[in-house]
């Protein structure tokens, strides 16, 4: 049986990700992260080299296929946030709360945490909303949970926002980002997103702040990245998102295989004798042909 380390000079930790920024409030190593939701692509992620996997509820979108992050569902993110824990040793796994785990009763909400922790592996959970979560986030840190923040553009309140819009245009709306992103601070998150926020407003909450914020279309200041793994590769069926870079065509190579592989079985060419297995023909009588043979 092999045994997944949890500790480790090399394993990520939320204390470790709290000291790559520095007093001054910069951070020398910008820290990596990226959104993934099952075993292959943990593992792959977290052997290149990345610090923090989310196990994003976006899978509602790009794995799932619905049209928000709404409808996934508790037991849904538990299942892939288990998957990608056994792929993952060196990275933090955090998992997203999905929408409705923590909207009404804050009793419930750490319980439903408490879950992802204990029936999951997760190491922190990420809750969207600035201000309005204070209470909450202290809650969770005080059950020993380690919390990431999320403003700006929260997907989870795309029905109240009306639509998938960049956040902290106006100035009273800049203000209001800068007393979420504090809010959640105070409360004693170990990190914030920011998420389609103007660049300017990512560098000022970034200075500001003593935890990492971690950008997604927030620009090259803040003190981590992250984007979600299909849009990196190729993945989505819809044109990506301006902030997401695409550094490779998956969908392509994905398709280009599969047509292959169709056209190799039709014209006989898959498989071929290499991949077969040989053994004797055996032939009883008033019985149908059967193999034998490994
Ligand atoms: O669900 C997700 O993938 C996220 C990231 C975009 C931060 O919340």
């Amino acid at each position: 049986m092999s045994v997944v380390p949890l500790s480790g000079d090399d394993k990520i930790t939320v204390p470790g990700l709290l000291q790559r920024k520095s007093p001054d409030h910069s951070t020398p190593e910008k820290i990596v992260c990226l959104t993934a939701y099952d075993y292959p692509t943990a593992r792959l992620a977290d052997e290149a080299g990345v610090d923090v996997l989310l196990v994003g509820d976006s899978l509602a979108m790009v794995v799932l296929g619905h049209d928000s992050t709404l409808p996934v569902t508790i037991e849904e993110m538990l299942h892939h946030t288990r998957a990608v824990r056994r792929g993952t040793h060196r990275a933090l796994v955090v998992a997203d709360m999905p929408y409705g785990t923590y909207h009404s009763d804050s009793a419930q909400a750490v319980s439903n945490a408490v879950r992802f922790v204990k029936e999951a592996g997760a190491e922190a959970v990420k809750i969207e909303g600035g201000e309005r979560r204070l209470e909450l986030i202290s809650r969770l840190t005080e059950a020993e949970i380690p919390v990431m923040g999320h403003v700006g553009l929260t997907p989870q309140s795309v029905n109240a926002l009306g639509g998938y819009k960049v956040q902290g245009k106006t100035v009273d709306a800049a203000e209001q980002l800068l007393r979420d992103a504090r809010a959640v601070e105070g409360a004693g998150a170990f990190a914030v997103v920011l998420e389609a926020i103007p660049r300017e407003l990512a560098a000022q909450i970034t200075r500001e702040l003593r935890i990492p914020t971690i950008g997604i279309g927030a620009g090259p200041e803040c003190d981590g990245q992250i984007l979600v793994l299909h849009d990196m590769l190729g993945l989505t069926f819809a044109p990506p998102p301006k902030f997401a870079r695409q550094y490779a065509n998956a969908g392509e190579i994905i398709s280009d295989a599969v047509r292959e592989y169709c056209a190799d079985v039709r014209n006989g060419a898959f498989p071929s004798d290499a991949e077969s297995y040989h053994g004797t023909q055996v032939i009883q009588r008033k019985k149908p042909v059967s193999i034998v043979g490994c």
